[in-house]
């Protein structure tokens, strides 16, 4: 079979998940890398073994060789990486958020439309081997109907600066940077139940307390503590048209005396829990067991979720199917990122 022929754009800290596992796949190959740093892109060719280097992506997607791209860029700039090169007859795997705004999200929808090509979303827990263990119990209605779950993604320091505290590049805080993932991850565990409502608070209490010393955390390629304009927490109810709900809440900085990592579930016939490690919750002859499922990793496996989300992507090309994350589900997380913000913006429930 042809190999797939792959260019990955933006080559700071999270394209080295990408890199690696374009890297590893036996009929993918990573042909180009492009960055706004040249040398940040030259390092990244040299390391993962690209032969060409951009700095413009629009010549990168110019580039006739290419069939697929992975977009992992600044969130401002999703929306329209993804627009060009579904024009330009690519492939995409775009990093998450989909993008900003609703807006945006349609706009990627209709080039998908309109282009017939592919786009994932990389909602990467997803992947995740646990993620998919527990999604095939869900179907086989282990837990029955899944009506509440809640999660918690609490960073008690850890503002990664840079673009991803300047709202106009990100398009906001640790919501749309680390609350995305556990929001989809229980909305995509829930079956994808419609949201018609949201109800939430952000709080800009704490700056992004770069003055602390003695603990360090995860930083954009371009750190820089100077501007912060995004919120430096969040919390939400949404509610499904099922009459299913979801509770989270998420920081970049919080007096939290830890971070706290938390996504759990809860059906009529059993429950579960995802992170920070994997168990179940079921009732068997009157008493209430907890079940251990034996699997290699307990908790979310990085690098195997990484692998999973790119091989799931090359076979979708491979064989024309729509990808476990297709464009549709991002924009659905949009409406509720969105819904999020104006709701808090509002000081009222929203609906969506
Ligand atoms: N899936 C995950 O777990 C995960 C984790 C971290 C980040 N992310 C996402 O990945 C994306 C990148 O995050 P990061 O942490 O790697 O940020 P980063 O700042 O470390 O790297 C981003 C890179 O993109 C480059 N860039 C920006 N605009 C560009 C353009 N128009 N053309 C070419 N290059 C451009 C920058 O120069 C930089 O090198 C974000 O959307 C973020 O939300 C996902």
């Amino acid at each position: 079979m042809k190999s797939i022929n792959v260019g990955v754009i933006g080559t700071g800290s999270i394209s080295a998940m990408h890199l690696q596992s374009y890297q590893k796949h036996a009929n993918a190959n990573l042909l180009a890398v492009c960055d706004l740093n040249e040398e940040r892109a030259q390092r990244a060719a040299e390391k993962y073994g690209a032969t060409k280097v951009y700095t413009d992506y629009n010549e990168l997607l110019a580039d006739p060789d290419i069939d697929a791209v992975s977009i992992c860029t600044w969130n401002n700039t999703h929306a329209e990486i993804s627009i060009a090169a579904l024009n330009a007859g690519k492939h995409v795997l775009v990093e998450k958020p989909l993008c900003r705004t609703v807006e945006e999200a349609l706009q990627v929808q209709e080039a998908v439309k309109s282009s017939g090509k592919l786009l994932q979303v990389g909602f990467v827990r997803r992947y995740d081997p646990n993620a998919q263990m527990l999604r095939e119990f869900a179907d086989k209605g282990e837990f029955g109907d899944i009506y509440f779950a809640k999660a918690s993604s609490i960073r008690r320091l850890g503002n990664p600066g840079g673009w991803f505290s300047d709202i106009e590049r990100s398009g906001g805080g640790p919501l749309i940077d680390i609350g995305v993932h556990v929001i989809d991850l229980c909305w995509y565990m829930m079956g994808r139940p419609k949201p018609v409502a949201v109800s939430a608070n952000t709080y800009r209490k704490l700056g992004n307390r770069s003055n602390v010393r003695n603990l360090s955390f995860y930083k954009a390629a371009d750190y820089d503590a100077e501007k912060n304009t995004v919120e430096d927490m969040a919390n939400a109810m949404i509610r499904f048209e099922n009459g299913a709900s979801l509770l989270v809440d998420v920081s970049f900085t919080l007096h939290s005396k830890e971070n706290l990592q938390s996504v759990k579930l809860y059906g009529d016939k059993g429950g579960f829990e995802i992170d920070p490690e994997v168990s179940i919750v079921t009732e068997k002859h009157d008493t209430i067991i907890n079940i251990q499922p034996q699997t290699d990793n307990k908790g979310f496996d990085f690098d195997a979720a990484f692998q999973s989300e790119v091989n799931h992507f090359i076979s979708c090309i491979e064989n024309g199917t729509t990808p476990l994350s297709p464009v549709e589900d991002g924009v659905e997380i949009m409406k509720i990122l969105c819904g999020i913000y104006e709701s808090a913006e509002k000081g009222a429930e929203v609906l969506l």
